[in-house]
């Protein structure tokens, strides 16, 4: 299978976070922002072999563009796990050559294939070959002492001869043993150059740059040296933080959104999820924090946290809460 759909736009996207960026904060942000590119927590390709693919992989149609991020280092399992994937069609499928915990690191994948560049792009092609998305790879600068520039620059270019032609690249090194993933996001120093080199050395791949990144004028200042910009954190603890997204990134001058218009869309979907069995915690706590900064704030997100975790809750308790939002 080659790639036939088209790739999507990645100036500005939401990183894959694993519990965080579930389908339901999905939907939130895509009520947000209506261009931003959102990954999903990552999947590893033998949970999707040996699970129901149902529950790993289905999303509601309005969150596209929506990119899948697979954890694998076999390559006919990521193949088997892009032919499963197929059928859901999402707009791109990415490798996860970042991630440091330990976990991930007993399954042989995450970050230490940053050591083995030549099994990573033999999964690439693996994957390519049974997906019509594009393919892409999310990955560090380095690991451990391995992280000189000349060792990222060789891993891109045994990767890109696979094919790949778009790379995200949070531009820390990870140390694979004595962090732990938390540490692993701010102790390595933030290196962007690196970044920025990646790409004047290889104009023709697309570089997304991640990691620390936390206002729109940085997004600027990096859009100028490199391709796209992924938020991890901030675009979770503050998901308000997308509202301006469209217009400064995407030039689309749409009217903003409200927050309270955004808050009542929302209560409608916990609603549906709720109606199709689903016990409303686990869409409300990604809401928690959408009012951040303003007055009501805190008394909102008590009432929520209060009462969310109830069995009996109703999803109208999101409704209760937004009472405590000043008009
Ligand atoms: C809770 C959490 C879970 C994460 N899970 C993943 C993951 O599944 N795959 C991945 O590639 N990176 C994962 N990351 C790393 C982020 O994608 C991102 O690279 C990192 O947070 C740096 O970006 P930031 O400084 O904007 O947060 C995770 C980060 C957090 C905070």
């Amino acid at each position: 299978m080659s790639t036939t759909t088209s790739p999507p736009d990645r100036r500005l996207s939401v990183a894959p976070m694993m519990d965080w960026t579930t389908r339901d904060y999905r939907y939130l942000a895509r009520l947000i922002s209506r261009h931003t590119l959102l990954y999903t927590e990552m999947v590893t390709a033998h949970a999707l072999l040996h699970g129901d693919p149902e529950r790993l992989l289905a999303y509601n149609t309005p969150e596209h563009p929506v990119a899948l991020q697979l954890g694998g280092s076999d390559p006919s399992l990521l193949a088997k796990a892009c032919h499963i994937a197929a059928p859901f069609n999402y707009d791109e499928i990415n490798l996860n050559v970042g991630c440091p915990s330990d976990r991930v690191q007993n399954g042989s994948f995450g970050a230490c294939l940053m050591a083995e560049p030549a099994l990573v792009a033999e999964c690439v092609a693996a994957m390519s070959e049974n997906s019509r998305a594009p393919v892409t790879v999310k990955t560090r600068i380095g690991i451990d002492d391995q992280d000189e520039y000349e060792f990222l620059f060789r891993f891109i270019d045994t990767v890109r001869a696979a094919g790949c032609t778009s790379f995200t690249i949070h531009a820390r090194k990870a140390i694979l043993s004595g962090l732990s993933p938390k540490e692993n996001r701010e102790i390595p120093p933030l290196v962007y150059d690196r970044a920025y080199r990646i790409k004047q050395d290889f104009p023709d791949i697309e570089v997304v740059i991640n990691g620390g990144i936390r206002n729109f004028d940085e997004v600027r200042n990096h859009l100028h040296q490199v391709d796209g910009v992924m938020i991890g954190r901030e675009a979770y603890q503050n998901p308000w933080f997308l509202r301006e997204a469209d217009a400064v990134v995407f030039d689309d001058q749409h009217p903003l959104p409200e927050r309270t218009d955004v808050c009542r869309a929302y209560a409608a979907y916990v609603e549906s999820r709720f109606s199709q069995g689903h016990h409303p915690k686990h869409a409300l706590r990604h809401v928690l924090n959408l009012f951040q900064g303003v007055p009501g704030a805190r008394a909102f997100r008590r009432h929520l946290s209060e009462n969310m975790h109830r069995q009996d809750t109703r999803p109208g308790i999101l409704l209760d809460a937004l009472q405590h939002i000043p008009a």
